[in-house]
């Protein structure tokens, strides 16, 4: 097979196949703390030294001292070839791997003129008394600093970037597709003027866009790169291609909203910092911070606005079974005036103190309810309870014994109501969608597998027929129904007539519907995604009975009732082989 391997192959070869994974196939693997141990295969041995680690995403042998990544242990472990290793990798997780095509070749065109702008950026920034060096001055960010994000400025001309490239020869459409240049009325002009450049670096160094901030009161305050074939908003961190190694070493992440946060707690001497960039976080922004760590302290903006992009960002590094932390500035509308106000020791502090998950949103339920009134206590009960819905038995058992002293409501009140609930969780871990299997079935939540198909679906009705043939792809009565009705309301090759959907749908349905389009995203990955719920589907019935039985075997704890234990136990093993089996 000849493939063209481009970063972005590997890089979602890397976010996809977790390690632990792709050697426990072949090496049985052990839990042991924060790794996983196993007998090397590399070498001869009795007692395991083969220590894979989730959280780096290495493999490191202390016997032999074999060490790599998931794909060099693939390269090893087979004997393969780099590319013929990607291909095996890229089969099997069902990613798909586009042939070499011309636009690989254009890609490289793109980073080289991006690399060339962020250059003729930085020599006017440099240039003494120059306006944008001073405006960074000023805000109190050294040169040596400013050097290594490789801060720029873009001087108030209407085309000193498009002669510089026009004498060079550079074809003016790459320069509008990377939004460097504009054209009105047959005239190009620059899109940056006046404007300190911020370039957007990906982790192997390629300048990908940029972010240019106005240094007046010009709209909008950053003007940022358009989304283009170098430039995915949702697959980057700003600055991680300079302070990945600090999160590593710190093992944790102080993750931030905007470029000025980033470039200040950096000059301030706190180095483990990324910037979401002003959006909203994405799975894959979690799944590139999680190659360097587990652990995220959020630190957005004081102001509304962060606090509810804060919950969001949790979510979201939540369900990748991150260990997230908010982290509060108390003085100062954002880290950086934080930072510069009151200096590093004070921010560690910040750290230090920064809410863990669940704390904070009960903290925010707290500062809603008055709990010094019974109604209060109740309403915070409730809301709290369906927080501890979506955690781990152990998780939630902890926050039980909390909220009981606090609310002076008895422990096994509070663990009824969470039990009891089978409303959708606020939110659910990757792998964490306990349902009792045996429960009434009309009433099992929608998961993320099927809010994935029904997401498909609405995209392209093709993939009726496919679904079709599954075995029982929708558990959910909402599922059914909304499935049900897009194959009433859509015949032979036409699209999903959305309006149409939604009128004839419940309310309850129409809703998850309106969830679905809003908040379920595929990024032009449908096939793949495609493949990953059929995958899931036929995994789920095993994964939730597993999840019963460890949650049954999580309260029996409780009734020290040894024969009940070993009974669940043995059964989660004859289980827990089914499911090896069906992995290979
Ligand atoms: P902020 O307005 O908080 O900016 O937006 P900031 O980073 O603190 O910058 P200063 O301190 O005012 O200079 C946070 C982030 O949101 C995105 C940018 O990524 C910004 O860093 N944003 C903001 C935009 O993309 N466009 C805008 O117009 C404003
Ligand atoms: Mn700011």
């Amino acid at each position: 097979m000849s493939i063209a391997i481009n970063d972005n192959i590997v890089d979602e070869i890397k976010s996809r196949c977790n390690i632990v994974d792709v050697i426990g196939q072949v090496v049985p693997l052990k839990k042991t703390g924060s790794n996983h141990k196993g007998v090397c295969p590399f070498h001869n041995e009795k007692t395991p030294s083969f220590v894979v680690s989730e959280t780096k995403q290495i493999y490191t042998c202390f016997g032999c001292g074999a060490t790599g990544d998931a794909i060099e242990f693939v390269e090893k472990y087979y004997n393969l070839e780099f590319k013929e290793a990607i291909g095996k990798m890229a089969a099997q997780y069902g990613i798909e791997i586009k042939s070499a095509s011309p636009s690989d070749g254009k890609r490289e065109e793109l980073y080289e003129i991006n690399r060339e702008a962020a250059t003729f950026f930085y020599k006017a920034f440099i240039k003494s008394n120059n306006i944008g060096y001073n405006y960074m001055k000023k805000r109190g960010i050294d040169i040596a600093t400013l050097k290594k994000f490789g801060v720029g400025y873009a001087d108030s001309e209407w085309d000193s970037l498009y002669n510089y490239f026009k004498a060079k020869g550079t074809d003016v459409k790459l320069l509008i597709e990377l939004g460097l240049v504009s054209e009105s009325k047959g005239k190009y002009f620059d899109k940056y003027r006046n404007r300190i450049m911020f370039p957007i670096i990906n982790t192997r160094g390629k300048i990908i866009g940029f972010g240019g901030r106005a240094i007046g009161d010009d709209q909008p305050k950053y003007l940022n790169s358009p989304e283009s074939k170098v430039f995915m908003k949702k697959n980057n961190l700003y600055g991680i291609n300079l302070t990945r190694q600090d999160i590593d070493k710190e093992d944790y992440a102080i993750l931030v909203e905007g470029y000025m946060d980033a470039i200040s707690l950096y000059e301030s001497g706190i180095r483990n910092v990324c910037a979401s960039l002003g959006t909203a976080l994405t799975e894959n922004q979690a799944k590139l911070l999680k190659r360097y760590t587990n652990n995220i302290v959020l630190s957005y903006d004081a102001d509304v606005a962060g606090q509810a992009a804060s919950l969001r960002g949790m979510d979201i590094l939540y369900k990748e079974n991150c260990k997230v932390k908010v982290l509060q500035v108390s003085d100062g509308k954002d880290p950086d005036e934080f930072v510069r106000k009151k200096g590093k020791e004070a921010f560690i502090r910040l750290v230090k103190e920064a809410l863990p998950y669940v704390d904070y949103k009960i903290y925010l339920l707290k500062n809603k309810y008055d709990m010094n009134t019974t109604e209060g206590s109740i309403d915070l009960l409730k809301e709290s309870a369906k927080i501890l819905k979506g955690l781990t038995p152990i998780e939630a058992e902890a926050y039980i014994k909390k909220l009981a002293k606090d609310t002076k409501i008895s422990e096994s009140a509070i663990r009824f109501e969470v039990n009891g609930l089978n409303d959708e969780p606020v939110h659910q871990r990757q792998q964490y969608e306990y349902e009792n299997e045996n429960s009434v079935k009309e009433l099992l939540p929608i998961d993320m597998i099927e809010k994935n198909i029904i997401k498909i679906l609405l995209l392209k009705s093709s993939y009726i027929n496919k679904v079709k043939i599954l075995e029982n792809p929708f558990l959910s009565e909402s599922g059914k129904k909304i499935f049900n009705m897009i194959v009433s309301i859509t015949r032979d090759i036409e699209e999903v007539d959305i309006r149409k959907l939604q009128d004839s749908l419940e309310e309850r349905e129409r809703n998850i519907l309106n969830d679905i389009m809003e908040n379920i995203h595929l990024g032009g990955k449908e096939e793949m995604i495609f493949n990953d719920c059929v995958h899931n589907i036929n995994n789920r019935i095993v994964i939730r009975k597993e999840r019963d039985l460890i949650f049954r075997l999580s309260m029996a704890d409780e009734e020290e009732n040894i024969e009940k234990i070993n009974e669940i136990t043995k059964e989660l093993m004859e289980l827990q082989k089914l499911k090896n089996v069906d992995r290979r």
